[in-house]
Parts: structure tokens; C-alpha cells; sequence
């Protein structure tokens, strides 16, 4: 046996017992010939201590000990002297005198301190093994083991059955490019890594099971961000005759329970519902962050008549000017940094312009403002509430881009003005009546906003034989905590005859639509039952409830921006004979 009890479990009611501990050296302090040693393992902490006059050999043997050394020590379990406890840990009231030491392995001078915050994530990333024995990761993992405990409990409960889907599987559309693998047994034949198990889903409710969850495997070849890797994991469910507020009512219940077990909070259901439309035009994003207010407001009436060139050509044709006011931000923003936000939403957002007043001294300080009337001066003010200390910013476009913009420098100006720093706030929010389908001008397409299995809303299936896309709405809905999109689902389209339909407004013609889909296609035809369902980004979910800024800390092995393993270096080259198996040549120039 290495160890009789863990390094967490020792209290002052142990004392007197021999204790066999094993685990990590995980700092060594030596007082005058005495050594101290804090041991670690999964659990926690122990302070062991080595006396010479006691164990003579054993302390002596203890000066050799190095941190992260693996040993095994024997000893006895002592109240701390007076005034030693230490307080930060749950064994802080005790210590083990050791009377025997093993050591297990010795190990090397790691590259970085373990018991402090690690700036360089490459390095972290590159020795992740050790990266993942510090604390802070520990629970991270631990949470996050929770999570999915709480949720495969819940959903049992709930009726639904966990069954798993190929990872060897087609191109299934979620608006990612696919990993693809090639076949040997099928020359220049390639499966696709499931973007998502949505095909597969949908396939078991036609199959007759009615209520399916899994901790699923999701891989989609983009552009990497703080909350997006390449393989990631969802907490995927369909059910079948179901509604779209039954599914948001148990996935209401089933995030109450995961925050009630993993941080014992209880969060207020139902939670709000707000239209894609409304949450657009208010704060300009599909997934906005509650925390705080700065909305957009509408202010094309107030200079219906304005004199203001871009303006007047903007209303003139068919566009909008709306603004947010960013209240006392007039100190933090200096004339050179509101040139510097104007670059930035043109340069990145391809905006035209990012006009402002600032409101300093009692001064209207702004680019625009001579062009304004006493009057609509007035108006804007009152419907801005725009006081001593504020800056407004403008948007003047289509809605779209005034959207996309203010939406964006919303977010700028919380950030600038701390307005959810140290919050504890929870804002959860269902996004629903999203558009079902969206012009992509680089394409000259219609595309799916959700994917091309959501289903249409009723009231508005008749717009698609009028060709109205634009117009129709999806039964589709997203849940949003604190500004990030924590899952999507929506009630699918069943019927055979309407999903051909929707794939042909897609431009998906009928020999393509068999080819890709023919299965599902197929499948409609025997009987397929209403379903619908969702899937959460759990990578997500745990970030948000360990309170990290990137999912990367959330998960045990993940790639950095540029899609590396820093640790194993995949992806990795592959010997010419193994490509001509795959009957694959490779035209790739080595770096
Ligand atoms: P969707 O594409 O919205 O829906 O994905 C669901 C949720 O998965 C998470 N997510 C990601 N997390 C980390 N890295 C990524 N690259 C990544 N991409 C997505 C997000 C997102 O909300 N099949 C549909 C669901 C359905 O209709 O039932 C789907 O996959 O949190
Ligand atoms: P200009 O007349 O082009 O020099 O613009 C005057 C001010 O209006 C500048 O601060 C521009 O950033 C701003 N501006 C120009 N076009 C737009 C627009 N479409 N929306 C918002 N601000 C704009």
C-alpha cells in the first residue's frame, strides 16, 4: 500500500495516529537543520516534518529532497505548535512527524515556479503535465468533472438515454470548414470529423428513441479565439415531440442543477426572453451581455431634417443613426484615443466613420457638432440623458453595420469603464426568433443562420414560396450567460417535401441534396416525429463557473492559437509512405 490517507484529510482529532502519505514535494524549508515540507497531492496539503533528534537517518536523508520529488513518508500525526497553525490550509492545524521516507522518483528543476500564476502560456501549454498539477487547474478539471456528473444524473433522471455517435462521419453543416480523414480501405474517399452530432441526432428520433443526450465531440477547422478550439465539447440533447419552451425549461432545470452542485448557487428561472430583432437594435449583438446597460438608441426622427452631410445622405437612403452614450467616459477618452476607436471600427469593422461628442467643461466637443441645430442639440441630449463627463458615439449606416459597430464599441466602453469587473452577476438570457436564413454577399447566397435542419416558424412558412427569406423566422433559440453564447438548438424541420424545400433555397439542387443528404432525406420519409433539441459548449460553461478568461484553462490538453499541441507538437509531418497508402500526395512546402 503507498499511502493510508490523502494529503487533504488530516485534522487536529488524527493526532497521535501513524499516517502513510504519499504524493509531491511541493515546497522545502529548512529551519535550522530541521526540514519542513509541504507534500502534495490531488487532494491537498500536509506539512511534514523532519526532526533530527527523532529520526536522525530519515532527517538526514530529507535534506536531499528536491520540489516535485515523489515520495512516500511514514510518520506521526501532531497538533502544530501554539501560533504555527496556518490557516489558508485544511491541515493547517497539524503536521506529520516523519519516522520513515521513500523516495519514488526524483525529478528535475521544472521550467517554471508551480505555485504561482504562469504568464507564458506557451510554456504552460508546452509542459501542460506540470502546468496541471498547480491548484488552480486541479479544480478547473475537478469542476469540470462535476459538470458532466450533474448532468448525465439530471438528464438520466429526465428520461434521456447517453448514446454515442461516429467520429468517423460525413460533413454535417455548422458553418465551419470539416476535419476530413482519408479512407485507406476507400481510396480518395474521406469521412468528416463531426462539426457537431446534429445528423445523428436527428436520425435517432427517427430511429424511435426519442430523448438522446451525450458529452459529444465536436471538431471544426477555424479561426481560433479565447472561447473556441478546434475540438471542443458539447452537451448535446434532441428529444421528439417536444416543444421549443420545453426544451429551454429543461435546459433551465438542468443549468440549475449544475450551478447548485458545482457552486452552490441557485440561479432564478425562467430566465428572460428577448428577440433576436430587440436584442440587435438594443445592444447589437445576438448574444448580449446584460451586466450592464449602454444601449443603443434609435435617433433618426431627432435629425430627420439635420444638415449633417453623412447624415442626410445616410437617412436619404434608407439607413439609420443611432448612438450609445458612454457615461463618464469623457476623462478616460482623450481626443487622440476617440481617433484611435474611429481607426479601429474602420479598420476592423469596415465601418465609415465613428463620429462623437464629448461633454467636457460644459463644451460640446465634437467633429459634427457645428452641423446641428439649437433644437435638435435639445432633443439629443434629453434622449441620450447626456450630462457633464459623457461621450456619445454615432452609428450612421444600414441597421445591420450600426448594429455590428455600436454592438462592438459597447463592449469597448465596459471594458474601458470596468463595468462588470469584480461583478458576481448572472445574466442569463434566451435569444429566440432568430432569422432563418441570411444573405452572404461572398458567396451571392442564402445560408443557414442556425444550420439548414431548423425549422421555419409557422406563421411564416408561407414567406418561403413567396421567396421572402429574409423575412422568415426560425423556431430556433440561443441561451446567452454574461454575454457569451453558451448553446443553440432549435425544433427541426421533419417533413420530408419542406426540408427539399429549404435546402433549395440554400442552393442546394436536387442531385446535390441526394448526394450529401439522401439519407436524412430518406429517413423523412418513414415516419420521422417532431423533435427538436440543443447543444451547450460545455468548454464554455465551465469557463464561465471557474470565472477564466479562455476555455483553453478548462481544458486538460488544448491547442494554442495556431491549432499546435505545444506538448506532443501535432500536428506533425507524416512519412511519404503512409501518405501513398492513403493514395494522398501532399504539395505543402516545409515551413
Ligand atoms: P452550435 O454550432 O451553436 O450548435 O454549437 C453549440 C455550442 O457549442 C459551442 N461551440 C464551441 N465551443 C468551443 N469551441 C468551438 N469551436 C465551438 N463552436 C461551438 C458554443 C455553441 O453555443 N448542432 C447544433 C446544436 C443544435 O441545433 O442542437 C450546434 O452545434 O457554446
Ligand atoms: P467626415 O465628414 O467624413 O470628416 O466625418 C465627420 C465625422 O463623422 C468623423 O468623426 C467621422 O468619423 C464621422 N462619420 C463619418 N461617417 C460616419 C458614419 N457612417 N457613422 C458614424 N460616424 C461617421
Amino acid at each position: 500500500m503507498y499511502r493510508t490517507t490523502s494529503c487533504n484529510s488530516l485534522r487536529k482529532d488524527h493526532s497521535g495516529q501513524t499516517v502513510t502519505l504519499a504524493g509531491w514535494v511541493n515546497s522545502r524549508r529548512d529551519h535550522g537543520g530541521v526540514i519542513f515540507i509541504d507534500l502534495r497531492d490531488r487532494e491537498g496539503l500536509t506539512q511534514v516534518v523532519f526532526r533530527p533528534e527523532e529520526h536522525p537517518q530519515v532527517a538526514e536523508a530529507s535534506h536531499g529532497l528536491r520540489g516535485e520529488d515523489v515520495i512516500q513518508v511514514t510518520g506521526t500525526v501532531s497538533p502544530r505548535l501554539e501560533g504555527t497553525d496556518n490557516a489558508k490550509l485544511a491541515t493547517g492545524q497539524i503536521e506529520v512527524i516523519a519516522s520513515e521516507l521513500k523516495v519514488l522518483n526524483k525529478s528535475d528543476v521544472p521550467p517554471f515556479q508551480l505555485d504561482s500564476k504562469v504568464a507564458n502560456e506557451d510554456l504552460r501549454l508546452t509542459y501542460r503535465y506540470l502546468d496541471l498539477r498547480r491548484t488552480e487547474m486541479k479544480n478547473n478539471l475537478k469542476l469540470r468533472h462535476r459538470v458532466t456528473k450533474s448532468t448525465r444524473d439530471f438528464l438520466d433522471e429526465q428520461g434521456f438515454l447517453e448514446i454515442e455517435t461516429p467520429v468517423l462521419s460525413n460533413p454535417t453543416p455548422e458553418g465551419a470548414r470539416d476535419f476530413l480523414v482519408p479512407s485507406r480501405l476507400n481510396p480518395g474517399s474521406f469521412y468528416a470529423l463531426p462539426q457537431a452530432p446534429q445528423q445523428y441526432k436527428q436520425l435517432l428520433q427517427v430511429a424511435g428513441l426519442e430523448k438522446y443526450f451525450q458529452i459529444a465531440r465536436c471538431f471544426r477547422d477555424e479561426d481560433l479565439r479565447a472561447d473556441r478550439q478546434p475540438e471542443f465539447t458539447q452537451i448535446d440533447l434532441e428529444a421528439s415531440f417536444i416543444t421549443a419552451h420545453e426544451i429551454q425549461t429543461l435546459i433551465e432545470g438542468l443549468l440549475t442543477r449544475i450551478f447548485r452542485e458545482s457552486l452552490g448557487v441557485d440561479i432564478p428561472t425562467p430566465f428572460p426572453r428577448m428577440s433576436y430583432a430587440v436584442a440587435m437594435d438594443k445592444y447589437g449583438s445576438d448574444k448580449p451581455d446584460l451586466r450592464f446597460g449602454v444601449e443603443i438608441v434609435e435617433l433618426s426622427d431627432i435629425f430627420a431634417d439635420s444638415q449633417f452631410k453623412v447624415f442626410r445622405s445616410v437617412l436619404d437612403n434608407g439607413g439609420v443613426i443611432r448612438a450609445i452614450n458612454a457615461k463618464g467616459a469623457a476623462t478616460a477618452l482623450s481626443k487622440e484615443q476617440l481617433k484611435k476607436w474611429e481607426e479601429w471600427v474602420k479598420t476592423e469593422f469596415g465601418a465609415k466613420g465613428l463620429a462623437y461628442i464629448r461633454l467636457k467643461d460644459g463644451e460640446w466637443e465634437s467633429p459634427i457638432v457645428k452641423f446641428f441645430s439649437e433644437a435638435e442639440k435639445n432633443a439629443l441630449a434629453a434622449k441620450m440623458g447626456f450630462e457633464e463627463g459623457d461621450v456619445l458615439f454615432f452609428g450612421a449606416d444600414k441597421p445591420q453595420p450600426v448594429s455590428d459597430v455600436l454592438g462592438r464599441v459597447r463592449l469597448r466602453v465596459a471594458d474601458l469603464l470596468k463595468l462588470t469587473e469584480g461583478s458576481t452577476a448572472l445574466n442569463f438570457l434566451w435569444v429566440v426568433d432568430f432569422p432563418l436564413l441570411q444573405f452572404s454577399p461572398e458567396d451571392n447566397t442564402w445560408v443557414a443562420v442556425h444550420h439548414p435542419f431548423t425549422r421555419p416558424k409557422a406563421e411564416d412558412v408561407h414567406l418561403l414560396e413567396k421567396g421572402e427569406y429574409a423575412a422568415i423566422r426560425a423556431e430556433a433559440y440561443d441561451v446567452v450567460l454574461n454575454g457569451v453564447e453558451l448553446g443553440g438548438g432549435s425544433i427541426r424541420i421533419h417533413e420530408k417535401d419542406l426540408q427539399a424545400r429549404l435546402f433549395e433555397a440554400l442552393g442546394i439542387g436536387p442531385e446535390e441534396q441526394q448526394h450529401k443528404f439522401g439519407h436524412l432525406l430518406r429517413a423523412f420519409s418513414f415516419g420521422a416525429p417532431p423533435h427538436g433539441g440543443i447543444a451547450l459548449g460545455l468548454d464554455r460553461l465551465v469557463m464561465l463557473l471557474c470565472g477564466a478568461e479562455s476555455i483553453r484553462e478548462v481544458i486538460a490538453f488544448p491547442k494554442n492559437n495556431r491549432g499546435v499541441d505545444l506538448m506532443t507538437h501535432s500536428p506533425v509531418e507524416v512519412e511519404p509512405r503512409l501518405l501513398r497508402d492513403l493514395a494522398i500526395s501532399s504539395t505543402a512546402k516545409k515551413a
